[in-house]
Parts: structure tokens; sequence; C-alpha cells
């Protein structure tokens, strides 16, 4: 176990996932305490969510500002709108009926699984958990290890991604201890997790429709076709209220390195992208040498063609790849994890190519890169 990350002393312990261990972490969750959760998505930082101490405690460990609304993870017992009203989560008399029978539809047929639905809030919620929203975050999550965990606790937990504040979500209890390790005390072991983006979060209006505010480990397809409803997408829709989702933040889930999205996949790259993207070289320093995210196809020939475009040596050592067969499940399972390997590597800057696939987890793996490359100049 490591005692030490960079340069700062580290306090966090990996703990497997044995009964007596989830108890421990439970009794601590009980006692106010942030406990490091596996979920299907990415690894969350759960506390109380009744519990306002536990809540600013999350809010103060991630340096997450305040009006950033916390998400709560809910057991398996809670899946329909009539039992998380029972759970004093939501108010349902603010839902009207078209709302509710879509909502309930929703939640028999994605949870468990990485679906997250904005709902009128109870009044015993504390604030802090919804940032003074009337709304409350809420999805239930399929791994193992979290259900066992709010089982334990009994209650629902409060849990954003277990990243210092913009930085990338941790999907192994490792990247959870390389960035909170220094400022907490347990993460449960659940293995890498399986889906490796966070969820898709939805929001109601009153009259049933449904607004996509982050595209995410449920494919915007499958809820449609679930509903046989299009959903809107404020990103389409010049009207949305950006603070009706307040987390959507344009500079998010980046690495340390600057990231630059390439216009278009490697192999389509003409002669007056590569002056784009010379700019972008010109402009930012690199003294060392460049790193390479790739998407999919085989990496060699990728990268000696672009390095052949740009006349500037890209080792392959320094390349990345999501999914040799563009197989989205895969990538998005591989995209954090490879986004802090190229973090960690000897390079000066990431060329990205960018998730052109509007099937399947195409359209919240794009969002992913999108954000992690908007702090680039
Ligand atoms: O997969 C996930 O959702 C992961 C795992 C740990 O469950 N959690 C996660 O939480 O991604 P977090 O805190 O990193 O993102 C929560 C986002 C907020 O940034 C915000 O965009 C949205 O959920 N959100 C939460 N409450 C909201 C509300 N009342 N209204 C609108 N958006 C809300
Ligand atoms: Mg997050």
């Amino acid at each position: 176990m490591p005692n030490q990350i960079g340069a700062l002393p580290c306090r966090a312990k990996i703990l497997s996932p044995t009964p007596e261990n989830i108890l421990q972490a439970a009794q601590a969750i009980q006692q106010g305490e942030v406990v490091g959760m596996p979920t299907e998505t990415v690894y969350g930082l759960a506390g109380d969510c009744r519990n306002a101490i536990a809540v600013a405690r999350i809010f103060k460990t991630k340096e997450r500002p305040s009006f950033d609304p916390l998400i709560v993870h809910v057991g398996l017992q809670a899946g329909s709108l009539s039992n998380l009203e029972a759970l004093g989560l939501i108010d349902s008399s603010q839902i009207s009926p078209i709302v509710r029978k879509r909502a309930d539809q929703l939640i028999q047929k994605f949870w468990p699984g990485p679906l997250t639905l904005i709902l009128p809030k109870h009044s015993e919620i504390p604030d802090l958990v919804t940032s003074g929203l009337p709304s409350i975050a809420i999805r239930m999550p399929r791994h193992p290890v979290a259900q066992a965990l709010i089982a334990a606790a009994q209650t629902p937990l409060a849990a954003p991604s277990a990243n210092r504040f913009g930085r990338i979500s941790p999907t192994t209890p490792e990247a959870v201890l390389e960035e909170l390790g220094d400022r907490m005390n347990w993460i449960l072991d659940g293995g890498p997790s399986q889906i490796g983006i966070e969820s898709t979060v939805i929001r109601f209006d009153p009259q049933g429709s449904i607004w996509i505010l982050r595209q995410g480990g449920t494919p915007q397809a499958a809820l449609e076709e679930a509903l046989q409803l299009s959903l809107l997408t404020p990103c389409l829709e010049d009207q949305f209220d950006r603070m009706a989702s307040p987390g959507m933040l344009e500079s998010h889930y980046a690495p340390k390195k600057p990231l630059y999205l390439l216009p278009k996949a490697v192999g389509e790259l003409h002669a007056e992208d590569v002056s784009k993207i010379s700019q972008f070289l010109t402009k930012t320093p690199h003294s060392l040498p460049i790193g390479l995210l790739l998407m999919n196809g085989d990496p060699q020939p990728m990268t000696q063609r672009l390095s052949q475009l740009l006349g500037h040596p890209i080792h392959f050592e320094n390349t990345a790849i999501l999914s040799p067969t563009g197989d989205l499940e895969e990538a998005a399972r591989n995209l954090f994890m490879k986004m802090r390997l190229l973090d960690t590597q000897e390079i000066s800057l990431i060329l990205s190519e960018p998730c052109l696939s509007t099937h399947g987890l195409g359209y919240g793996i794009a969002d992913r890169l999108k954000r992690a490359s908007s702090r680039s100049p």
C-alpha cells in the first residue's frame, strides 16, 4: 500500500469488499464520514445524504463548488416513485401524471443502472445536496458493492465522482487513491468500473418532455426506444437554461496536460486540418513529446500517419487506443483510464481523435472528450 501520493502523505486504505469491511465503511458513513464507493459507472465519494455535515464533507473533500449538486444513490428496494417518496427523497405532489408514468417506466426498465432522474425534492433532504435547487438527482447503482454499502449504511448515499473538482473521474480504486487519498480513509475495492463513464442525467418538463442534461452510460437511443419518444438535448436548444443543470461546466474530466481534439479521425485528416493543429502546437509549449489518444483501428500506422502529416515525431509508446475494434462499450470503459495513463507519461500535451459515433455510448464519450479539451488554447 503506498503511503505517499506524489509529495502528499496518503491516508486512505483500499479495502477488499468483504462483509466486515463493508460494515466498517457503513459505520464510518453513519458517523458522518465519506467513503470511496465503486459503482458500475465510475467510483463515487459517498456520504449519508440526510446528514448535512457529511454532505459538506463531500464538497470539501472534492473541492467542489457548492453550486454543483450531488446525485443520491438508492438501494434496490427503492424502484418506484412511491418508494422514493416513502424514503423521504422526493415530493410526489409536484409530479404530473404523465411525468409519473414516464419516470416509473424508466425506473422499471433502467434501474439498477446508469440512469439519473431529476425529480422534485423532499423538504427533509438538506439543501446542500441539491445546491439549493428544488429538484434532486437520484439513481440506483447496479454494482453489488455499492448496493451492499447502501444496505449496510441504511441510508441513501449522496455520491459525486471521487475526483478532485474538474479532474478525470476515477474508474479504479487506485485512481481514487491518487485523487483523494490524502483526505479520506476508506476506499472499497469493486474492481475496474464496468461502464467507465458517468450515468445519463435526465429532467422532465411537467408536460412530460424529457431533457438529457448529461449524456452517459444509458444511451439516448435506448431511452427513446423504451418510451417511444424523442428526447431533447440542451446542446441543440439555445433557449435551454444552463443553470438548470449547474454541473454542466465547460471544463471537466480534464487531464493535467492540454488536450486538443482533432477535427476528424487521423485517417481522415487533410492538409487544411493540419494547419489548425500546427497552430495549436505553436501556441502550446511542448518541450516533451506529444501523446496521442486514438478511438480505434491499428495504432502503429495511425501514429506514423499523424507524425508525417504534422512533420513532428510522435512515439508509439505515447499512443493510447480506446478500442482497437471500435467497440464503444470498450472505448467508454477505457476512456478515463487511458486519459489518466497519458497524463502520467513524459509528454507535454495530448492530441485526441474525436468520437463521432451517434450510436450507443458515442454521445457520452464525445461529451467527455469535448469537456476534457475545453481548457486547451
Ligand atoms: O455515474 C454517476 O452519475 C456518478 C457515480 C458516482 O454514480 N456520479 C456522478 O456525480 O457523476 P457527479 O457529482 O460527478 O455529477 C452529478 C451531476 C451534476 O454535476 C449535475 O450536472 C447533475 O448531476 N445534477 C445533480 N443534481 C441535479 C439537479 N437537481 N438538477 C440538475 N442537474 C443535477
Ligand atoms: Mg463528476
